[in-house]
């Protein structure tokens, strides 16, 4: 049975309550019981002492992928959820393009299912916006919604074909659900492996240019407003399409977008070397493009901080850098880099990086959490701003270990991930 469980002495940021300052936290059984300055200790509760520590709301990841069912090699809903709770996540949502695609309700109730038993953390699946993330003909929405879709994405492939994303949307808004948005013209991208500018022709490899990105902003913009549907704009990376994003929010457009830690972070200048660990789709850009992913997270053109956890096995990463897949881990490796890279610097407060890792990832599903308020789930991340270790993915609970972090001494770590009421993970280790 649960214990009741008091964490005593820590700073809550808690957005929508307006909290931030240091109170108590009764959690009895699944949920929160109460929030006060003051909670007195009696011999049934378990107490966490969080002196120094910050205590948010459960971390939300709206941009994870977790390989199963069909590509369990790479990740699996066990280690990835696992790798999720070691993270400070207490619930991610998972992109479709698993083998098969979720675009159907039986592979969607798979997932579901999947994470009841073996899921450390809540997994939200995400829809395909087209069979097979083809881009050419619909999925079946009403079924994905009615097997408990939480938004649509063909992520990994963007929609080309203007007429099917409006579509879409306007199915979308039926259903109230977003579409999430891989923005990428792949006739302006084909065949490039990093993002086109002075590295790209310094090495010799063929570049994506940031048009290929910023030509299907602006489309998915104009799709929005002709729709009057929710457009959310993932992995966000470069200046000209932040500009864009921030106008279309300025004129009232149902516009929201993601940032990655590997965006706000790294630049190009990353792939000098060929570590195909820095290998990425969107590509890493510019210094300018990643100022702008900075300016745009501070300004709250950014609503969200999602990692892209794309995981990729040993094999695929070792081999020349044109012949490595895309994507990079991330889960384990935010916190921290959120803590030093955004927090440390004075780009977001305390309260701006909760709202961008939990409360507005909730509020853009439209599923629980986000919040410590009385009577919610209890769950909840405890962060120590001040602890320091190095990445070292040996240690990872993901299966990839496809980094560019590996070696990064990073300071702000989750200590504490708590689902449900059950403490998931403690220092780092998930309690089974
Ligand atoms: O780098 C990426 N990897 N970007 C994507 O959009 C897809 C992802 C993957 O599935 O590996
Ligand atoms: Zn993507």
């Amino acid at each position: 049975m649960y214990m009741k469980q008091l964490i005593k002495g820590g700073r809550v940021i808690d957005p929508l309550n307006g909290i931030d300052g240091v109170k108590d936290i009764l959690i009895e059984g699944k949920v929160i019981s109460q929030v006060a300055d003051q909670i007195a200790v009696t011999d049934q509760v378990n107490v966490i002492n969080a002196e120094g520590k910050i205590i948010t709301p459960g971390l939300i990841d709206m941009h994870v992928h977790l390989r199963e069912p069909g590509l369990e090699y790479k990740e699996t809903i066990y280690s990835g959820t696992r790798a999720a709770a070691a993270g400070g996540f207490t619930a991610v949502a998972s992109m479709p393009n698993t083998r098969p695609v979720a675009d159907n309700k039986a592979v969607v109730r798979f997932i579901i299912e999947q994470a009841a038993r073996d899921g450390a953390v809540k997994v939200y699946p995400i829809g395909s916006i087209t069979k097979g993330s083809q881009g050419e003909e619909l999925a079946e929405i009403a079924d994905l919604k009615e097997a408990g879709v939480v938004a649509l994405s063909d992520d990994g492939n963007p929609v080309v074909n203007s007429e099917i994303m409006r579509r879409a949307l306007e199915y979308a808004q039926m259903f109230n659900l977003t579409v999430i948005d891989h923005c990428e013209d792949p006739n302006l991208s084909a065949e490039g492996f990093m993002h086109e500018g002075y590295i790209s022709t310094l090495l010799g490899l063929r570049g994506i240019p940031a048009a290929a990105e910023e030509v299907m902003v602006a489309r998915d913009i104009i799709l929005a407003e002709l729709t009057e549907s929710p457009v959310h704009i993932a992995h966000i990376s470069t200046v000209g399409a932040v500009n864009m994003v921030r106008e279309a929010k300025k004129r009232g457009l149902p516009v929201t977008a993601e940032a990655t830690p590997h965006h706000f972070t790294l630049t190009d200048e990353a792939v000098i070397g060929y570590d195909t660990a820095t290998k990425v789709s969107p590509p890493l850009r510019s210094e300018a493009d990643k100022e702008a992913v900075l300016q745009g997270l501070k300004d709250g053109t950014i609503d969200v901080i999602a990692t892209d956890h794309a995981p990729h096995a040993r094999e695929e990463k070792e081999v020349e850098y044109a012949y490595a897949p895309n994507g990079m881990v991330g889960l384990e490796t935010v916190v921290p880099l959120v803590v030093s890279q955004l927090i440390s610097k004075g780009v977001l407060s305390w309260t701006d990086a909760v709202v961008k890792l939990s409360v507005n990832p909730a509020k853009i599903l439209n599923i629980p959490g986000g919040t410590l308020s009385v009577g919610a789930a209890a769950d909840l991340t405890i962060i120590d701003p001040e602890k320091e270790a190095v990445v070292d993915p040996k240690k990872f609970y993901s299966l990839g270990r496809n980094t560019p972090f590996k070696g990064w001494k990073l300071r702000g770590w989750p200590i504490y991930t708590i689902v449900n009421g059950q403490i998931v993970m403690k220092d780092g280790k998930i309690i089974e």
